[in-house]
């Protein structure tokens, strides 16, 4: 065995403890996508995606993805300079128009666009800034650019804390300053104080770059994102984007001046050296961008949706830390309880929902990440309600006796239409996991009272 062998074997031992105990919540191999997923022969009710607006199985969308692989194929067979298409070009100036920029780059992924864009403007001369909660590939850019110069000076403040912040800019050691944040902090579900953060790079002449993966279609009156939310759209310098959210794809795209685009184009090594994003995903983040603009219904939709789970998680007292819109954590501040509550819901109440431990989250911040879509129904939502206070109660994470607002009705509509949908979505074999579940628990009831009275 080689030290190869030896590493792993730490957080192997972690991961089969948790298969041993039916508490492993990643890789569950899903037979389709959206707010019902068949994985094996059981349908669950999914609070895991980013789909936020449900596009990614909007039949002009998937038929626009289509209209791409026909045209193009499944691929480009290369990286951008050698591998664009107009369909790249005319997507490319859309998202520039529609967020109000001269300029945009698309990328194969979220990832890639962000890291791309510090790679290329980050220098030895240059004071780099950022929150404390960055996402994995701010970090990455990030590393990557300290890596080719090392003396870039990285700094952090405390999530959101704007003295902090100040200190930061005021103490730089360079002159040449660049604030990297988040929009919408995907795991805590809180946003960025981009008015504030705006308004000291104004001050204290620091470059803004925002990664608005999970604002942009998803916040602000017509979906343009945070920077649309707070009134200051037109002052972030550096505006990252993915397709991988609101839009239902995958891809991400960089909105900024002609000039830093056209340079970022010739310096993003993550764009230069890696290959271009397939039509199909072009057509279709094209599809869904016409479908954010033209109709708000799914954005109303969307947010009644994050207004109603948010208030019945509320109601059952449950605590959702500084939390607001569509992403909702639930904090349960336990490692063994985190896992052990998604598994309860995931085995006992066919819903799936993310626990977030360390290292992930900090010790002691351990959450369920629930993710709200607009192509959530109320029905599904007041099952998972009911279900969540039934594992709350058991956990003993609520007090006992603790209920939902719904009444008896609308408790029996929501549980009859989760099984009802379940056998629609999973089919036979969830109808067989059904009745024998039955089964067992009427055996175990009848043996129980045979062997009561005696
Ligand atoms: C804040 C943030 N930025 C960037 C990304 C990367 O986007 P993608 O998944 O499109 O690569 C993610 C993905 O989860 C994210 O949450």
């Amino acid at each position: 065995m080689s030290w190869l062998n030896d590493k792993t074997k730490d957080l192997l031992s972690r991961v089969d403890e948790l298969n041993r105990s039916k508490a492993n919540p990643f890789f569950r191999p899903m037979e389709n996508v959206g707010a019902r997923v068949k994985v094996g022969s059981g349908s669950y009710v999914n609070f895991t995606s980013n789909d936020y607006l449900g596009l990614s199985r909007d039949p002009r969308v998937m038929k626009a993805g289509i209209r791409g692989i026909v045209q193009y194929g499944t691929g480009l067979g290369s990286a951008r300079p050698q591998a664009t298409s107009i369909r790249h070009d005319e997507l490319e100036a859309r998202l520039a128009r529609w967020l109000g920029y001269e300029a945009c780059v698309t990328f194969t992924t979220g990832y890639q666009s962000i890291v791309g864009t510090l790679s290329a403007f980050l220098d030895d001369d240059v004071t780099l800034v950022l929150d404390r909660l960055s996402h994995a590939s701010i970090m990455e850019g990030m590393l990557l650019a300290k890596g080719e110069h090392p003396e870039l000076e990285v700094r952090y403040f405390k999530h959101n804390n704007m003295t902090q912040l100040r200190r930061c800019l005021e103490t730089a050691e360079h002159g040449k300053k660049m604030v990297v944040v988040e929009g919408y902090y995907s795991v805590d579900g809180d946003l960025g104080k981009i008015d504030e953060i705006v308004a000291l790079c104004r001050e204290l002449g620091a470059v803004l770059v925002v990664d608005d993966a999970h604002g942009l279609g998803a916040l602000g009156p017509t979906g343009r994102g945070v920077g649309e939310l707070f009134g200051v759209k037109d002052q972030i310098d550096i505006l990252i984007g993915t397709f991988s959210k609101s839009f239902g794809g995958i891809g991400g795209f960089v909105c900024a001046s002609r000039d830093l685009i056209d340079y970022m184009k010739l310096k993003a090594r993550s764009f230069m050296f890696s290959a271009t994003l397939p039509v199909a995903q072009v057509e279709a983040a094209m599809a869904a961008l016409e479908i954010i603009e033209t109709e708000p219904h799914h954005l109303r939709r969307l947010r009644d949706n994050g207004e109603f789970f948010r208030a019945g998680l509320k109601d059952l007292g449950f605590d959702l830390g500084d939390s607001l819109g569509h992403i909702t954590p639930i904090f349960l501040r336990d490692e063994v309880l985190t896992l052990k509550f998604g598994a309860y819901l995931f085995h006992g109440g066919e819903i799936m929902m993310m626990p977030f431990i360390s290292p992930g989250v900090p010790p002691g911040s351990e959450r369920l990440r629930c993710n709200i879509t607009a192509a959530h129904t109320k029905v599904e939502m007041t099952y998972a309600l009911e279900a969540l206070a039934k594992i709350g109660e058991m956990l003993e994470v609520l007090p006992a006796g603790t209920k939902t607002k719904a009444g008896n009705l609308e408790r029996g509509i929501a549980f009859a239409t989760h099984k009802l949908r379940g056998l629609k979505n999973a089919g036979l074999p969830f109808l067989w996991k059904e009745v024998s579940e039955a089964s067992k628990k009427a055996s175990a009831w009848l043996g129980g009272n045979n062997h009561t009275p005696r």
